[in-house]
């Protein structure tokens, strides 16, 4: 936990499964460096993309509720779109302070988009969300998009920043689903709507059959912070992490630092 901050400084709590998360914190530190935050990892039940939606609800609820009882946060970014595409009706009605979802960015797909071609690579429990359906039927009707559950990209995401071996093969195999070809043109925006693959994102572009678009939403969660809590102030804030499964790994706490 930090140490006690004046009470003049914003509290940012950022949260998501595992490593993914890092991409938004980062975002939103460029834009609020002046904060103190909070990364709150679940990683003792990651990958969340493979659990139950009951399961998930009920075990963000607890570990967020856990959090705020020590960490008045101002503010809470989920910096994932499998918790967010889900558990936010409950999260808003719990607890009263600001709280940013990360949910696939099929509206703006939709503006880029010139073949018409869409794909949105996410995690398995994202692509079977009924919130994730009514994004394409409110944004993108009349586009085809292709929805992409993958299942070890985020794990390979993770292992890549713990400086683990991942193989290109790998990876391929995970995007190349994204890559449709028809008779009106090819896939030209994929969403990358699972935080984690940012992370990994060089790799993703340089292994993609053809070049897209890929649609990283975290700037936009940035402002979107900027726009509830305010612009802030000079200054630099304060950081800490928690990570359920144990102490926070090396390449978070790098990450941490280089982001501020
Ligand atoms: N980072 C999370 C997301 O944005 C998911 C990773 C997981 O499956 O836990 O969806």
């Amino acid at each position: 936990m930090p140490a006690a901050s004046p009470r003049d400084r914003q509290r940012i709590l950022v949260f998501d499964s595992g490593l993914g998360g890092l991409t938004v914190f980062r975002a939103v530190h460029a834009l609020r460096p002046d904060a103190d935050y909070l990364y709150l990892a679940d990683d003792a039940h990651f990958p969340y993309g493979a659990l139950a939606p009951d399961a998930l609800v009920a075990r963000v609820l607890a570990v967020i509720g856990a959090a705020l009882d020590e960490f008045r946060a101002d503010c809470v970014v989920i910096a994932c779109n499998t918790a967010s595409t889900l558990v936010l009706p409950a999260l808003r009605a719990a607890f009263p302070m600001p709280i940013v979802g990360t949910v696939p960015a099929i509206k703006p797909a939709a503006a880029m988009t010139r073949t018409g071609l869409i794909s949105v690579l996410a995690t398995p429990g994202t692509v079977s969300r009924d919130y994730t359906a009514e994004l394409i039927r409110d944004f993108a009707a009349g586009f085809d998009v292709t929805l992409v559950g993958s299942k070890h990209l985020a794990g390979l995401a993770e292992a890549a920043l713990r400086g683990e071996a991942v193989a290109d093969p790998e990876i391929a195999a995970e995007i190349a689903p994204c890559f449709i070809e028809k008779a009106r043109g090819r896939t030209d925006v994929v969403v990358l709507a699972c935080t984690h693959y940012p992370l990994l994102l060089a790799r993703i572009e340089r292994l993609a059959p053809w070049p897209v678009a890929f649609i990283d939403p975290a700037p936009a969660i940035a402002r979107r912070v900027v726009q509830l809590i305010g612009a802030g102030g000079a200054g630099e804030g304060g950081f800490a992490a928690r990570f359920t499964a144990g102490a926070a790994p090396a390449c978070a706490l790098a990450a941490f630092a280089a982001g501020r």
